[in-house]
């Protein structure tokens, strides 16, 4: 008799999936996929607009990301209009990144992933969230709600409203800093990093009680992929594309924005709306790479930033020699030192006299017939990619999602944690929950790579052989 388990509603990841886990006659695991079920169509829609309207357009993809869609999509609008954007623009398009970098890592690491840290991957479900951290653990409550307003309110400082916001726009932004707004992000600054330090160290010591997880999320060995600064220095908004394969060995070193087509091709699978972009070169079986805090920081010499560069030091230690860590599990472990050096960075950024600079941005009509916009999204490498008509009419849209990046490392990490966590079809809720806390790891946004009407639950279904023939998977939910 086929059992199927479901996890429902939705829990602590961004938009929507589910999970088929197919078990063979003796109860192991055989095969196990994850299937975003939901269509995005922004690559579609935006063809016939004005290259002018991209940066807003494209901010609506997600809720939790518009500033990472808007900023991709202004810098391949830059190269539309053929400007050098004034450096006060650079400044603050920078500044307005780390706080996006600040609040996201801040929801994934406290409100999302940090009840299975603190209170237990197999502890009561009723109580595995916020409002159980809140109760055991204040302190990391109110530190990580504090960290998540603070890169909200920088966003609204700069952009005038924090979600969907309108500010960036092609050629810089839209208006400048006023001195009150840079004195009052200044002035929170160091609690924010006192904050953020005294959470890293908790994870720290945390760590030794995970030893089973930190080897059960270690996927087959990956590449990793990110931009990367001068003196490969750790980078968000600009520089080349780095690659390195699992054992570090450089793969691709200085590899302009515009030519990211020849490193990475995008595979479709049957059953997910999701693609599956891999390492051209390798094909998709051989291909597959990860971006986002890991990959980032298994990519650089160093931070640039001096408590970052500390706890760089710490992480480095994870491993023996120079093997990258591998294990999905150290995300978390990078994410909180990203959020330190996003707060040293915001700090450097605010003391720039040029920041107040009036002058924003540089105007023009439409100059090159294409452009390709890079940065590094809190999840990783996010890509735009437009054509333009003579009039500045989109003509074609390419989107490479971080989330997507991550979905075949993902696919491969939930089927090694399966095939580890269940056996003789045997699981417990906590097996069925680390699974979850895996995918969490790796802070997928789903509502930025695929679109939802409605309530979806996360399902993870448990399917005997014999009911399911071989690679066809059960339909998606039609609500
Ligand atoms: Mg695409
Ligand atoms: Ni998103």
């Amino acid at each position: 008799m086929p059992r199927t388990i479901k996890i429902d509603p939705v829990t602590r990841i961004e938009g929507h999936a589910r999970i088929s886990i197919y078990l063979d006659d003796q109860g192991g695991v055989r095969d196990c996929r994850l299937h975003i079920t939901q269509v995005r169509g922004f690559e579609a829609f935006c063809v016939g607009r004005p290259l002018e309207e991209m940066p807003g357009l494209t901010s609506r993809t997600c809720g939790i990301c518009p500033v990472s869609h808007q900023l991709a999509s202004a810098k391949a609008c830059d190269r539309l209009l053929a400007v050098q954007i004034p450096p006060a623009a650079v400044l603050l398009r920078k500044l307005l990144n780390f706080g996006q970098l600040v609040q996201s890592h801040a929801l994934s690491f406290f409100h999302l992933s940090s009840p299975d840290l603190l209170l237990g991957m197999d502890a009561d479900p009723e109580s595995r969230n916020i409002f159980g951290i809140a109760a055991a653990f204040p302190e990391v409550a109110y530190d990580g709600i504090a960290l998540r307003r603070f890169g909200q309110q920088l966003i609204e400082r700069l952009a005038g409203k924090r979600i969907h916001p309108n500010w960036v726009v092609p050629g810089g932004v839209s208006r400048p800093l006023s001195p009150e707004n840079r004195e009052a992000l200044l002035a929170e600054l160091p609690e924010m990093l006192t904050k953020a330090s005294r959470n890293l160290t908790r994870l720290e010591e945390l760590l030794p009680r995970f030893s089973a997880e930190i080897a059960a999320f270690t996927p087959p060995p990956t590449s990793f992929m990110a931009l990367t600064g001068a003196e490969n220095r750790l980078e968000f908004y600009d520089g080349p594309l780095r690659l390195l394969d699992a054992a570090g060995r450089p793969l691709v070193e200085g590899l302009p924005p515009s030519r990211y087509g020849e490193i990475i091709a995008e595979a479709v699978e049957g059953d997910s709306y999701l693609k599956s972009p891999y390492y051209r070169p390798q094909g998709p079986e051989q291909g597959v790479y990860r971006v986002g805090p890991l990959a980032r920081l298994n990519l650089i010499e160093n931070c640039g930033t001096p408590q970052a560069d500390q706890a760089l030091g710490r992480f480095r230690e994870l491993t023996a020699s120079n093997a990258l860590p591998q294990s999905a599990f150290h995300y978390h472990y990078a994410r909180l030192i990203e959020i330190i050096h996003g707060l040293e960075m915001i700090g450097e950024l605010l003391n720039e006299p040029e920041i107040l600079s009036q002058r924003v941005r540089a105007t023009a009509g439409a100059n090159a017939p294409e452009g390709v916009g890079i940065c590094e999204a809190p999840r990783g490498t996010l890509i735009h990619h437009y054509r333009i008509d003579g009039q500045g009419i989109i003509k074609a849209v390419n989107m490479i999602i971080a989330t997507g990046n991550n979905n075949l490392a993902i696919n491969r990490g939930i089927l090694q944690a399966a095939r580890a966590l269940i056996q003789n079809g045997q699981f417990s809720e906590g097996a069925l929950n680390r699974i979850e806390a895996l995918i969490r790891c790796y802070d997928p946004c789903l509502s930025c790579s695929t679109h939802a009407q409605g309530p979806k639950p996360f399902t993870v279904e448990i399917i005997r052989q014999h009911h399911v023939p071989d690679r066809e998977c059960p339909p998606p939910d039609r609500q």
